[in-house]
């Protein structure tokens, strides 16, 4: 059987925070994943998340969509960045914006994404308000293969996370967004081991 006995290489977007590539920093730091992060891209070019790349090294590029004349030259330089940091695997961490095909004719299949709901329910932006506010009593997080519709494709992993009689928004995303944390790094260790 082939398998890649090498770490796999990740290149990480992010538009925010980026909790969720710290998180994955953290287990391969811990070596629960065995991983390195190659390459952080942002469409937002003053994302906090960025510092997360810059404070360990690792090359972040904060890259302004409008600086391009279409968003398909903007997709093709991320390419171009991604091919040369010789990245296996793209992970989108909040990264919130729709992917395109140059994107994903260049990494077909190796393009993933984390959802805070558990799809396909609540799709799209403030999927955790989306079901707080429905009143559903189990939501949680995704990771999935990310395709051409936004926030599908074949799920990858799920964890649920009930919703408490006592939560408020606040709470329930912060216990949704632990579990992203956990999911995350579990699911790119998941698919190192199958990665040939
Ligand atoms: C996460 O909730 C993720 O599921 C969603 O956007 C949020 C990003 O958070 N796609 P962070 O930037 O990783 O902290």
């Amino acid at each position: 059987m082939l398998f890649l006995a090498r770490p796999i290489k990740l290149g990480v977007l992010i538009s925010g925070r980026g909790s969720n590539l710290e998180a994955v920093l953290n287990a391969i730091e811990a070596k629960t994943l065995d991983a390195s992060v190659e390459v952080v891209l942002s469409n937002k070019p003053d994302a906090a998340g960025l510092a997360h790349a810059t404070r360990r090294q690792i090359p972040a590029f904060g890259i302004n969509p409008k600086t391009f004349e279409s968003p398909t030259l903007y997709e093709e330089h991320l390419v171009t960045l991604l091919k040369n940091h010789q990245v296996d695997l793209v992970v989108l961490a909040g990264y919130m914006k729709l992917i395109q095909q140059p994107l994903l004719t260049a990494f077909h299949n190796n393009i993933i994404n984390i959802h805070p709901s558990l799809l396909p329910s609540f799709k799209g932006l403030h999927a955790q308000k989306q079901a707080f506010d429905y009143g559903v009593k189990i939501t949680g997080c995704t990771t999935h293969i990310v395709t051409e519709g936004m926030d599908e494709g074949p799920i990858l992993m799920q964890t649920a996370v009930p919703v408490l009689d006592t939560d408020t928004l606040e709470s329930l995303s912060q216990r949704i967004l632990e579990q992203e944390h956990l999911l995350l790094p579990k699911t790119i260790q998941h698919l190192k081991e199958k990665f040939i």
